[in-house]
């Protein structure tokens, strides 16, 4: 099995994510709001950017309208700074848009303050 530090928890607050390198491979690690932490390719599906360009966010309810919009699983969501690609951290990375695209993803454990990535 392959595993790497690739951060300390203290180096993520809550709702934050950052770029690392897992081997040669690009990773985007992501922390819910809850504490959790979660890997992912760091390349959106649609053209490939940086996600880590983009942010965490929330998704968009049904009851919202243009101009006024309402959110929900605030800090559970990675929105891609390109086209505004929308990505589920809690579900395997699935795209809200289109649940059968989704992110490559990593598991991830922490170890006193060091957060691992394996496959
Ligand atoms: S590259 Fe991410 S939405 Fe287009």
């Amino acid at each position: 099995m392959k595993e790497q530090v690739v951060c300390k928890t203290t180096e993520l607050e809550p709702g934050e994510m950052k770029a690392a390198h897992f081997g040669k491979q690009d990773v985007l690690i992501c922390r819910t709001l809850d504490g959790e932490f979660y890997a992912f390719l760091n390349q959106c599906t649609h053209q490939g950017a940086p996600l880590d360009k983009g942010m965490i966010c929330g998704a968009t309810t049904e009851d919202s309208t243009p101009g006024d919009y309402h959110y929900c699983r605030k800090g559970e969501i990675i929105r891609c700074p390109w086209h505004g690609r929308e990505f589920d951290i809690k579900d395997e990375g699935r795209m809200l848009a289109n649940p059968n695209k989704r992110l490559a993803s990593f598991k991830v454990r922490v170890e006193n303050e060091d957060v691992i990535v394996y496959k």
